[in-house]
């Protein structure tokens, strides 16, 4: 059977504060939260080591993306941090990726590898313009099989991807979906969106849920009412 979807929390904040004024009534409600490059740019790697201690599990979203010796050096650095998701760029090509998952093995063993294809931000216009003439959705495919081919663990992708990513990979890759709304909730930034029970339906081995929590009237609730929804919780 495949394992269950799980929820990831978007810390979107500015400060560390405010993302700790967010997660620390989730303790033992909320297993994952995610950090990105904002707070660690502003905080640090210990801010890794801060959510850990709390009792979360952490996916660390810095997108890296540069030559292979500089990512594995950067991978290398965050060794022994207690992050379980690392995503980096598979436009950074093969090489790049093979090298950090090597790297990873020994600085971060129990680390899962996921590799970000096209930006939301990107549509065919912007793809473009930086000499890509394919779609966006043949763009996600090549460079989703040439991460996994590389070793890369998963995929971040759009939920609207996730049931030809799940047909092309099969069942092992992580694939990870930002873009879930409820459909009275739509009118932000997301577009390309699904509910949390759609996209397990679909495949999804994690969901990556901001806004809808975080402006919540009740974020406990809504917590709790999106695991049920996905089976995380029973
Ligand atoms: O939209 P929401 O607040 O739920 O965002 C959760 C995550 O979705 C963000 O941390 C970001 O990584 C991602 N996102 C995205 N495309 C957007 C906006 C946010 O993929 N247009």
């Amino acid at each position: 059977m495949a394992s269950p979807c799980r929820l990831i929390l978007a810390l979107d904040v500015e400060t560390k504060e405010e993302a700790l004024a967010l997660a620390r009534p989730l303790v033992g409600k909320l297993v994952w939260v995610k950090l990105g490059l904002q707070l660690f740019t502003r905080h640090g790697p210990a801010i890794v080591d801060e959510f850990h201690a709390l009792g979360f599990k952490v996916f660390l979203d810095l997108k890296l993306h540069d030559i292979p010796n500089t990512v594995s050096s950067a991978i290398k650095s965050l060794k022994g941090r207690p992050c379980s998701l690392l995503t980096l760029h598979a436009s950074g090509g093969p090489e790049m990726l093979a090298r950090a998952v090597e790297t990873a093995k020994e600085a971060l063993p129990d680390c899962r590898l996921l590799a970000v294809t096209v930006l939301t931000s990107m549509d065919q216009n912007q793809l473009n313009a930086i000499g890509v003439e394919r779609s966006p959705e043949e763009q996600v495919r090549l460079l989703g099989r040439m991460a996994i081919q590389a070793g890369i663990h998963g995929l971040v992708c759009s939920p609207l991807e996730l049931p030809w990513l799940r047909r092309d990979l099969g069942s092992s890759p992580d694939l990870v979906t930002p873009g879930i709304r409820y459909p009275e909730a739509r009118g932000d930034d997301q577009n390309r969106v699904m509910t949390p029970a759609q996209a397990a339906q679909q495949g999804a081995s994690f969901i990556v849920v901001g806004r809808p929590i975080l402006k919540a009237s009740d974020p406990i609730a809504e917590t709790l009412k999106i695991r049920k929804e996905i089976g995380e919780l029973s």
